[in-house]
């Protein structure tokens, strides 16, 4: 496919490119080249202290940038990748320190698109990605939301994302997990893979990458999540006075799938807020970990 050797070639000379995966959109840019990885902080503006998840096209692949790859990995990619989680773990010497933002870990990740593992496998080399949005907006789940944001770069056409939200992100540990990021990929579904009690499965945003801030994932519009319940007049009425709104799907896949297109579409239509209802079984469902995270982290209101 010509974008495929296109892009390749972009990569190769120090350049970024827009990369399907199933999550959401990634900015790619080859982990071989110096100028390449300074020009994703660069393109995002991102701030350096963020650290990148390396895409690799396989297991194998993957265990060429760790020094910590355990049984504990092995089970969970064996039975997870390619797909939407990430797995943080001791890096080695091929990882630079822009990657990793000084940490002496890397996140590593196969994704599931066909698309990207064949630019990772024509490349020759893993992919470093973050989403391809700016710093603390929403992430990109097509093409053109990509294309939009950053009108001058490549972008390969994956068409809309599958899972819709970004992979979890996992410290794996020798007896103990740790979800620093929530996604689809939930406690009880790991719990189920590994079946055995004596590793720990904690949720914790991670003390060490301060990618992990209170307000990310924004719109242009201020959101306000409306739990099931909640007085909606404890929002300032000038926000209240003509906003969209949005009940959450009840079927996790699908809310997941459009949550980002919802916030970029209704970020056009004049309207004073998005408001997004929340039902009482969606807060405490472990299906729903993942996307109320990024509702949290994106609502200036959570009521
Ligand atoms: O689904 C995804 O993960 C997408 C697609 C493109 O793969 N990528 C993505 O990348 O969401 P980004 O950079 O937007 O978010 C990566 C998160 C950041 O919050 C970062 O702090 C965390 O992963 N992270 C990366 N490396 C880490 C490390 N060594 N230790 C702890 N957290 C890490
Ligand atoms: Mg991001």
């Amino acid at each position: 496919m010509k974008t495929i050797q296109d892009a390749c070639k972009i990569l190769k000379e120090g350049g970024v490119v827009g990369m399907p995966t199933e999550t959401v959109y990634g900015l790619a840019g080859s982990i071989e080249s110096e100028a390449g990885i300074k020009n994703i902080f660069a393109t995002k503006e991102r701030p350096f202290f963020d650290p990148l998840i390396v895409h690799v096209s396989s297991i194998n692949q993957a265990k060429n940038y760790t020094t910590g790859w355990n049984d504990l990995c092995e089970k969970l990619a064996t039975a997870l990748w390619p797909g939407p989680v990430t797995f943080v773990v001791p890096k080695n010497e091929k990882i630079s320190d822009l990657i990793s933002s000084g940490l002496e870990t890397v996140g590593l990740r196969m994704p599931k698109h066909k698309l990207a593992l064949e630019l990772i496998e024509t490349l020759g080399n893993p992919i470093a990605a973050p989403s391809a949005n700016k710093f603390k907006k929403t992430s990109p789940t097509s093409a053109k939301h990509v294309q939009d944001e950053f009108k001058d770069i490549l972008v390969i056409d994956g068409g809309q994302c599958e899972i819709g939200i970004e992979s979890t992100v996992l410290g794996v540990f020798e007896n103990e997990i740790k979800i620093y990021r929530p996604g689809m990929i939930n406690k009880a579904l790991l719990q189920e893979i590994i079946s055995d009690e004596k590793i720990s499965i904690e949720y914790i945003e991670s003390p060490v990458a301060p990618g992990h801030l209170k307000h990310h994932y924004m719109p242009e519009k201020p959101v306000i999540v409306h739990t099931e319940g909640s007085d909606i007049s404890k929002v300032p009425e000038d926000l209240t006075s003509k906003p969209v709104i949005w009940t959450l799907p009840e079927d996790s896949t699908l809310a997941a799938r459009e949550l980002y297109s919802k916030f970029k579409e209704f970020d056009k239509e004049l309207c004073t807020s998005i408001i997004i209802k929340v039902s009482t079984n969606q807060l405490a469902s472990e299906e729903f970990k993942g996307i109320l995270n990024r509702l949290e982290k994106a609502a200036s209101f959570f009521i």
